[in-house]
């Protein structure tokens, strides 16, 4: 595996919750591999007056959150923490760009990062513009004499689709689009990598990846937790935003994009933007009919009471905010004509699991009955993106004794089973990319776009339309009833549970 290329990663927004719980933690792993070069540093900056040290002393109990953790000691982690700086500065104020200036050609000098520098935007979303704009008025978004200035944004990339089209307009007039680094942290998901490396390494799946052969396809992105303390955030943003637009387009975009002619950024991009460029646009029957939004009420799970979404803290009493989002499309173009596209996504839903269901077509002559009674095989591929990562195929297998009866039976990978192999966190792999200047993994502007074009209708119509019903499910259930409806010509969601080969409404959580 590569090794990161030695740069300063400048995290704006250092006191928040995403430095302590996935930047610090995925960079430690990243240095308990041996990954990073002695010239590395990360500086913290902040609105929070810290020294290097008080920092340091924060971020120490945020190591314990890295994979690896195990593999660690005193020495490495104290070897690790003073790589560590900080810088407080007012983000919104020009002029204390000047300092931190100052401070960054200083550990430049000091740690021999050659002027090479990452800034990362963990900042709330409304300061993208700011910082880059000061960042600008100091002269420190050019990149001279071969050093390297790039920029990550974290999601949101806006809120709707003028807001996203702006945000690229003004970043785009500061840095280049091949420095701009857009997260999605999903696509730095191991597996999720491995949906394009199944496709195109096999020469068993392709042939079969086309509307001859698949009936629909499903896609789950569920989580047990409800909003916890993230309600201020949420109930402006709802499931279609925080999950849908991002993470389920993207993993859509990988599933039905076309073989890229080579593995590159943009090779595997374009054929991604393409498919986001096909999705048919939704008529306003399409958003009644064909889109669902649920929101959590109050349940009791073995013997816990659950708060409703309403009594969440931060969120209003009258929230219309969708906790569940549900939505069936289609890819107008050659390889998917006419095959159905469902995801879903929602919050204290009974487990967390993300994955792909590729249901296959019936047999064109059904020559054996099933042991449930019915003559229908239900091929399936299930790509496992979480927990329990791996890939299982369910087929059709004779009964053994007298007579031709079948069942369905489990073919099954799990990770798990590569004894000794590290399974990376999204943000280490994702910064490691970045330092080497790959942006495979990353979101390209007109990607965002795109997503985002094909979103709005749906939360234009959800804004104007109270009669768009929002439907209430009770905590822990799979939503809205109705949600199952969606699926017609076909049996309903997988029920997943938390063991990839088991499903059904009965299983461990
Ligand atoms: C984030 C969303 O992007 O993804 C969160 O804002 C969600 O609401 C999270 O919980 C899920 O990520 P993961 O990696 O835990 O599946």
């Amino acid at each position: 595996m590569r090794k990161a290329v030695s740069c300063l990663i400048v995290i704006f927004g250092a006191s928040g919750d995403l430095t302590e719980r996935k930047l610090i933690p995925a960079i430690y792993d990243l240095f308990l591999q041996c990954m990073l070069p002695p010239e590395f540093g990360v500086l913290g900056v902040g609105r929070s007056p810290m020294t290097d040290e008080s920092f340091r002393q924060k971020m120490e109990g945020s190591l314990s959150h890295a994979k690896l953790v195990a593999n660690t000691s005193p020495e490495k982690a104290k070897e690790f923490l003073a790589k560590l700086y900080y810088t407080a500065i007012d983000t919104t104020l020009a002029d204390d760009y000047a300092n931190l200036k100052t401070r960054c050609n200083e550990l430049h000098e000091e740690l021999g990062t050659n002027g090479n520098v990452i800034y990362y935007l963990a900042t709330p979303p409304i300061l993208y513009p700011v910082v880059a704009q000061n960042l600008q008025t100091q002269e420190m978004n050019h990149e001279t004499d071969g050093k390297f200035v790039r920029l990550i944004v974290e999601k949101p990339f806006g809120t709707n689709l003028d807001t996203a089209l702006a945000l690229n307009k003004t970043l785009l007039s500061i840095f280049n689009e091949n420095q701009i680094y857009r997260i999605d942290h999903y696509l730095g998901k191991e597996t999720v990598q491995n949906l394009v490396v199944t496709r195109f390494s096999n020469g068993i799946f392709e042939p079969l990846w086309n509307r001859n052969y698949i009936h629909h396809v499903e896609i789950t992105s569920s989580e047990s937790i409800g909003v916890e303390n993230r309600g201020g955030y949420y109930d402006k943003s709802g499931a279609m935003r925080d999950m849908v637009q991002n993470h389920l387009l993207q993993i859509c975009g990988l599933v039905a994009m076309e073989p890229p002619g080579t593995f590159e950024a943009d090779s595997i991009r374009n054929e991604t933007l393409k498919v986001f460029q096909s999705l048919r646009p939704l008529s306003d029957e399409d958003i009644e009919k064909n889109v669902i939004r649920g929101q959590y009420t109050a349940s009791k799970i073995r013997g816990e009471c659950l708060l409703g979404y309403r009594d969440e803290p931060s969120v209003s009493p009258e929230s219309r905010t969708e906790t569940f989002a549900a939505m069936k499309f289609y890819i107008d173009n050659w390889r998917w004509g006419g095959v159905p596209f469902y995801i879903r996504s929602g919050k204290r839903l009974p487990t967390r699991v993300t994955e792909v269901v590729i249901h296959f077509k019936q047999t064109p002559h059904k020559l054996f009955s099933y042991l449930d009674g019915t003559s229908d095989n239900h091929n399936q591929l299930i790509i496992r993106i979480q927990p329990d990562e791996g890939i299982l195929l369910k087929y059709g297998m004779k009964v053994p004794g007298a007579g031709y009866n079948v069942q369905t039976v489990n073919m099954d990978f799990h990770y798990s089973e590569l004894s000794g192999v590290h399974l990376p966190e999204a943000y280490e792999r994702l910064l490691l990319d970045c330092t080497n200047g790959d942006a495979t993994l990353y979101a390209r502007g007109d990607a965002v776009e795109a997503c985002w074009k094909f979103i709005n209708p749906v939360l234009e119509a959800w804004k104007h339309n109270p009669e768009l019903k929002v439907y209430g499910y009770p905590a822990g259930s799979w939503g809205p009833e109705n949600s199952d409806e969606l699926i017609d010509d076909a049996p309903g969601w997988r029920y997943p549970c938390k063991n990839l080969a088991d499903d059904g409404l009965y299983c461990e959580l």
